[in-house]
């Protein structure tokens, strides 16, 4: 193997590497929010059949799916979204804490309130492909 090959190689195996590092990093975003939305639907079937327990872990599911998703609007500077984020993050952490307790009256308001950050982010900031699908709109 002549130097330059050998040169071309370490450059290819750097640049692999850095891409997958951003890549573990940052996944994609409409990964993060399918699960947001399943985890949403467990949360409201756990609470409608008074699973407290059960309500309470998908909370926490999605306090750091929030987590995940304030990390996404950060660096991009839109402001209403990191809010919406943060807010629909501590709707999660109250909808979690009223579960605990089986209080499931304060959990499923707290629930209801939490969602409309979900459809305010959504009119704002997520396009319809209308082909099934959804576009980021920063
Ligand atoms: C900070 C903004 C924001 C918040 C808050 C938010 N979303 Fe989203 N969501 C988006 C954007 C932008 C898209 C479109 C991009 C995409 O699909 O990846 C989206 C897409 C989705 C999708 C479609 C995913 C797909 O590609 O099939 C679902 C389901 C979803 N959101 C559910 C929810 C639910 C449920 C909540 C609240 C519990 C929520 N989202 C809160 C911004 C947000």
């Amino acid at each position: 193997m002549n130097r330059q090959f050998a040169l071309v190689l370490i450059t290819v195996a750097a640049v692999f590497a850095a891409t997958t590092a951003i890549a573990q990093q940052h996944r994609p975003y409409d990964q993060v929010m399918k699960d947001v939305g399943a985890t949403w639907a467990s949360l409201k079937k756990n609470l409608d059949s008074n699973s407290g327990a059960a309500a309470a872990e998908d909370a926490a599911k999605l306090q750091g799916l929030f987590a995940e998703v304030q990390g996404f609007w950060a660096p991009l500077n839109t402001n209403d979204a990191l809010n919406l984020a943060k807010r629909a993050q501590e709707g999660a952490a109250a909808i979690g804490a009223a579960a605990k307790s089986n209080n499931m009256k304060a959990a499923l308001d707290s629930y209801a309130a939490t969602q409309k950050n979900c459809g305010n982010c959504h009119l704002a900031h997520r396009e319809d492909t209308g082909k099934g699908g959804f576009l980021i709109r920063p």
